[in-house]
């Protein structure tokens, strides 16, 4: 029987789990983790899929850890390339309420 998708034989993340140690099991699912960052990119690390409007995805070359840009500036969208920093990029990314979803 196949491993479930995901993960090892042991029930270990494969692709291995971030360099933070974020990357976790927790009831038997695997976490991803999006964080925000201050002044800078949005990083997703844990077992995901970035695909196109398309639905093609991006080969992330084994990658369990990446940086998108939303500061505009990259030259390698949606990737960061660090140009956030050159152009001063400054938003906080302070965790707050979203309103309630029209209609529910
Ligand atoms: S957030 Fe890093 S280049 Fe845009």
């Amino acid at each position: 029987m196949a491993d479930a998708p995901g993960l090892g034989p042991g029930g270990e993340t494969r692709g291995g789990s971030s360099p933070s140690g974020r990357t976790q099991l927790q009831g038997g699912h695997i976490t991803t983790n999006i964080v925000i960052n201050p002044n800078g990119p949005i990083r997703i690390e844990g077992e995901f899929t970035l695909v196109d409007a398309e639905g093609t995805a991006f080969g992330l070359g084994g990658r369990s850890r990446i940086t998108l840009c939303r500061c505009g500036h990259s030259a390698n969208k949606p990737f960061c390339d660090g140009a956030h920093a050159r152009e001063g990029f400054r938003e906080a990314a302070v965790a707050r309420d979203l309103p309630p979803r029209p209609g529910s």
